[in-house]
């Protein structure tokens, strides 16, 4: 066993702690994760927080080199979910006792937008009588258009950074002015400030991303003080330009087990935030949120999209659920999540306890 996990300051581990932790190899990782699920059952106890995920546009005007929905990727129809679809949606998590929502969408920036989204969240409120909570992940915005949500009633915003390092951010996103880090940053900047839960991430995985990368990419999240973090295994998309690189990724085994060890070491240092298990580890093993689960994540983000829709926001290969019906995974979620032994936070928004105590609320 590591003696870095006899550890008492968790805090303040250093980038080459963290990359002893990332090294670890599938047998000794049992001790890393077993600390990290002591620590979330310490600090956030034994529940799972759901977020009903509606994906409601694939239509996005960034062109990231990773990503199946990239504007230059024209192998596949764009959507819009209709009004009346949305709201289905949203009454379906409402008759669930589903806590909170999240609207992810690809980043558009039009008026005509912006304005359909601040409508939607004050009627969600409106519908819920305030009892949904809501999320948001539309991307990079301008500081107003934050602000209108926020004060519409949105709380909490994922905007994941993707990769930390301005130089590899370089590489898997196109130069052409639309693809900033800098500009990337300080929207997160600008969400914190506004006074959202503030969450982030990155892909684990990446072409050119090495072991001292996301160690710093740990420590970035930290240094941000972020309120919840999203991160997953990259998956190459054939229909994007970093499939020329699918040679040369870590195996998919390993990536799904750095995301394990990334998750868990994320949990030790900062140990009142949420941590969500993402889809794309169910892409990669059928247990795989169950184990992000138990590595110390404590939220999932069950797909409520309509059907017809789930097959055309396919971000990466192999995206689990898209033959299902919102129904289906409602059952299988929650057996899921007691098999692992938690329970489903039902009707509670399920906030990121982080927020209320940097803020000493
Ligand atoms: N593999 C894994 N995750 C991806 N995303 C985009 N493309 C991929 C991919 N090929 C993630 C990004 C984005 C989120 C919505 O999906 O991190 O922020
Ligand atoms: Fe658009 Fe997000 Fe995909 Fe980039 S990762 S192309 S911003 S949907
Ligand atoms: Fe979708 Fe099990 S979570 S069918």
């Amino acid at each position: 066993m590591s003696t870095l996990l006899n550890k008492k300051d968790f805090y303040n581990l250093d980038k080459n702690d963290i990359i002893e932790l990332l090294q670890l190899d599938s047998d000794s990782m049992i001790d890393l994760v077993k600390k990290a699920n002591e620590i979330r059952l310490k600090y956030r106890g034994d529940k799972v927080y759901f977020r009903g995920l509606i994906e409601y546009s694939n239509i996005c005007k960034k062109n990231c080199l990773y990503c199946g929905i990239r504007s230059g990727n024209k192998n596949f129809i764009r959507y819009t979910i209709q009004d009346d679809e949305f709201f289905d949606a949203v009454k379906f998590a409402i008759r669930e006792r589903y806590g909170s929502i999240v609207i992810q969408s690809g980043e558009n920036t039009s008026p005509a937008f912006i304005d359909k989204i601040t409508e939607y969240i004050r009627e969600i409120k409106n519908i819920s009588n305030n009892k949904l909570g809501i999320t948001l992940s539309l991307g990079e915005q301008s500081f107003e258009t934050y602000k209108k949500w926020y004060d519409a009633g949105a709380h909490r915003y994922l905007l994941r950074i993707e990769e930390s390092h301005p130089e590899l951010y370089k590489k898997l996103h196109p130069q052409d002015g639309n693809h900033d880090f800098a500009a990337r940053y300080n929207c997160l900047l600008n969400l914190k400030n506004i006074g959202y839960q503030l969450g982030t991430g990155i892909m684990i995985g990446l072409p050119f991303q090495t072991i001292e990368h996301l160690a710093e990419d740990l420590i970035f999240m930290r240094d941000l003080d972020i309120d919840m973090c999203g991160m997953g295994p990259y998956i190459e998309h054939p229909d994007t330009p970093l499939y020329q690189y699918k040679d040369d990724l870590w195996p998919l085994k390993e990536r799904f087990n750095l995301t394990l060890k990334m998750i868990a070491i994320l949990r030790l240092m900062m140990p009142d935030i949420n941590i969500a298990a993402t889809t794309a580890m169910q892409a990669i093993d059928p247990m795989g949120r169950e184990k992000a689960l138990q590595a110390g994540a404590n939220v999932l983000m069950p797909n409520i999209t309509p059907k017809q829709y789930r097959e055309e926001y396919l971000l990466y290969e192999n995206k689990p659920c898209i033959d299902e019906n919102p129904d289906d995974c409602i059952s299988c979620l929650d057996a899921r999540v007691q098999m692992v032994g938690y329970q489903v936070g039902y009707d509670d928004w399920g906030d990121s306890a982080h927020y209320f105590n940097r803020k000493k609320l």
